[in-house]
């Protein structure tokens, strides 16, 4: 049947789900699926059906594409759709909301205070403690987000996080291993794929480094013990199951210096595709190159 790659959008990830997209395009055409960009901010959605579009690999990053509102969209329409449904995407997508089932599930993520004004993320900043992080709560790659190691930068922190989202979450830094760890699967079948260490130049895993620059360094595997990697591991896949997220995900994961403590940052469900990218780079551990992961992930779309 034929496939649309849905990607673009208007979120702030806009240029990197252009990129995710346009791996994910040509990956699928090259396994001769009948596969088309879909950009949703140009098109209506309600032109798949129009146009005999029989499944949606969805390539889109952040707001009005990775929190529920394009998954509703394609629920109504009746199109298949890779990767979690409504409620879970749109629970992901919310930083605050995923803290809070996870810590009432018992999962560990960093402490951490929703604030609503500069005075608050300073206050915030006394109770969590230096450093913090300010960030969007409904914005991804490091998009608006500062390490904050004095009060005096509370303000500014607070000011940059609120231009993308009027929700800001102020959480406790956690000191230590920067990792990530995809999930492939559904339910009782959910498994995680090999843990990605990263180690960015002055601990600076930003947009730029995230993206543009080849300045930071990926370690698959990991070079943590197997212990280790084996408790990240069942950490994600409980992480993605609480939320009941479904096809693809990827975690990411702070292990603390001092006691060697994992904490869950937060879940992707829609994670980049690009030639940056760390799903991809996992799965290749394992032995899935890009096209084949494509294919999986698609193979996994449902209703
Ligand atoms: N938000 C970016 C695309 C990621 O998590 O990979
Ligand atoms: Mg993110």
């Amino acid at each position: 049947g034929k496939v649309a790659v849905l990607m673009g959008g208007s979120s702030a990830e806009r240029e990197v789900s252009l990129m995710s997209g346009g791996g994910v395009l040509q990956a699928l055409q090259s396994r001769g699926v009948d596969a088309h960009a879909f950009d949703p901010s140009t098109n209506n959605l309600c032109d798949l059906k129009t146009h005999g579009y029989d499944r949606c690999f969805i390539a889109l990053h952040g707001r009005h594409g990775e929190d529920g509102t394009v998954q509703g969209a394609l629920e109504l329409l009746g199109i298949p759709y890779t990767g979690s449904g409504v409620m879970a995407s749109s629970i992901a997508m919310d930083k605050t909301m995923t803290k809070r089932i996870w810590r009432a599930e018992g999962l560990s993520t960093p402490d951490w205070k929703l604030v609503a004004s500069a005075a608050e993320t300073a206050q915030a900043f006394k109770d969590l403690g230096s450093p913090m992080i300010v960030k969007p709560a409904r914005e991804g790659s490091t998009i608006g987000l500062t390490k904050v190691t004095s009060v005096g930068q509370c303000e500014q922190a607070y000011h940059l996080a609120a231009r993308f989202d009027p929700e800001v979450l102020c959480e406790q830094f956690i000191d230590g291993d920067e990792t990530t760890c995809p999930i492939l699967g559904q339910g009782r079948d959910a498994r995680a794929l090999p843990v990605i260490r990263i180690v960015a130049p002055d601990g600076k895993y930003d947009y730029q480094n995230k993206y543009f620059t080849d300045v930071t360094q990926y370690h698959c595997p990991s070079g943590l013990p197997d212990a280790e990697e084996r408790e990240i591991q069942r950490l994600v896949v409980q992480a993605f199951r609480t939320l009941d997220c479904r096809g693809w995900a990827r975690a990411d994961i702070m292990i603390r210096k001092t006691d060697r403590k994992p904490f869950l940052l937060e879940i992707n469900t829609s994670p980049g595709m690009t030639g940056h990218s760390l799903v991809p780079m996992s799965a290749k551990a394992s032995g899935l190159d890009y096209p084949e992961l494509c294919i999986r992930i698609l193979m996994s779309a449902s209703l």
